[in-house]
């Protein structure tokens, strides 16, 4: 796996060189490479392995769901979203640059990515699958919808549903799309199943996210704790408390693993990657 993470900070790295130079290119260059998970891209990249596919032809669509994920964190610090000053364990990018550059560096992200996918020489029919879908799971039916959501229940309490889709769609999306582009590649007749393991993963992933922003420390998440409070954020934590949280965490694990399990792949490389983010401490 930290082959794979290499990998693909290698070609991100080298996706980002034809870049005019100027602010913009620095800011991209300094929150994309400022060192985050990688989880989206290696979920992507790992499904492929599960069905015993060379991932080599589509490192750029793993590159691509990085660079959306990355606009997606650039404009969530800013003032008007979370106001949030630490990132990946450095200033965030308004904070290092200016607003200006840092909404300009997320949307050259979001239109790079893009570019990127189109410039991939692969079946023009798959390629625009890929590209619609995830380009959906960016849109404003998707993430942009879940943060539009977020914010709109900050200081009032979303009831559990709202809160389930709210972290559908701000996060599940695209941790979902990964898997989901992978079906398209690999195997279509499995789409579905992916798409429930990665909703399911998606909101864990959230859970998680809330529970560390209050258990957490500075240090080891690289972002401030305490935002949601902060921000009088609804989230799981501020509904259901820590340990009920920490409950449907486990229980979300739970039934991703089974399903993967009841899948005719190559588990390991799934599973792997799962336990990994199960015991993220960032
Ligand atoms: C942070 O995502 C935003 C959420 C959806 C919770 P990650 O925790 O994957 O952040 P990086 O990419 O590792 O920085
Ligand atoms: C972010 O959720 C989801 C995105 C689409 C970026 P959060 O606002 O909880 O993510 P962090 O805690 O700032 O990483
Ligand atoms: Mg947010
Ligand atoms: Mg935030
Ligand atoms: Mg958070």
């Amino acid at each position: 796996m930290n082959k794979l993470r290499s990998e693909i900070n290698q070609r991100l790295t080298e996706l980002l060189i034809p870049i005019k130079d100027g602010q913009v290119k620095e800011a991209m260059n300094y929150s994309l490479l400022a060192g985050g998970k990688r989880l989206r891209p290696l979920l992507f990249l790992t499904t492929l392995r599960a069905y015993n596919i060379d991932y080599h032809p589509y490192m750029d669509i793993a590159c691509a769901i990085e660079m959306i994920h990355t606009y997606s964190l650039i404009h969530d610090d800013l003032p008007g979203m979370d106001n949030d000053d630490l990132r990946r364990g450095r200033p965030t990018c308004h904070k290092q640059f200016d607003e200006a550059t840092a909404i300009l560096a997320g949307d050259a992200l979001l239109n790079q990515a893009m570019n990127i996918v189109l410039q991939i020489p692969m079946d023009a029919i798959l390629k625009i699958k890929i590209l619609t879908r995830l380009f959906t799971a960016s849109g404003p039916n998707g993430m942009i919808y879940g943060q539009q959501q977020d914010l709109y229940y900050e200081n009032r309490q979303a009831n559990i549903e709202e809160l389930q889709d709210i972290h559908k769609h701000k996060t599940g999306e695209l941790i979902a799309v990964g898997m989901q582009l992978a079906a398209l590649i690999a195997n279509e007749d499995d789409y579905d199943i992916w798409s429930q393991i990665g909703f399911d993963l998606g909101l864990a992933f959230q859970i998680q996210d809330d529970i560390l922003d209050v258990t957490g420390d500075s240090a080891t998440l690289g972002k401030n704790v305490g935002s949601d409070i902060e921000n009088n954020k609804s989230t799981y934590v501020s509904l259901l408390g820590i340990e009920e949280s920490q409950k449907r965490v486990d229980e979300l694990f739970k039934k991703c693993y089974e399903s993967v399990y009841a899948m005719r792949i190559n588990h390991g490389v799934i599973l792997e990657l799962l336990t990994v983010i199960l015991k993220r401490v960032n």
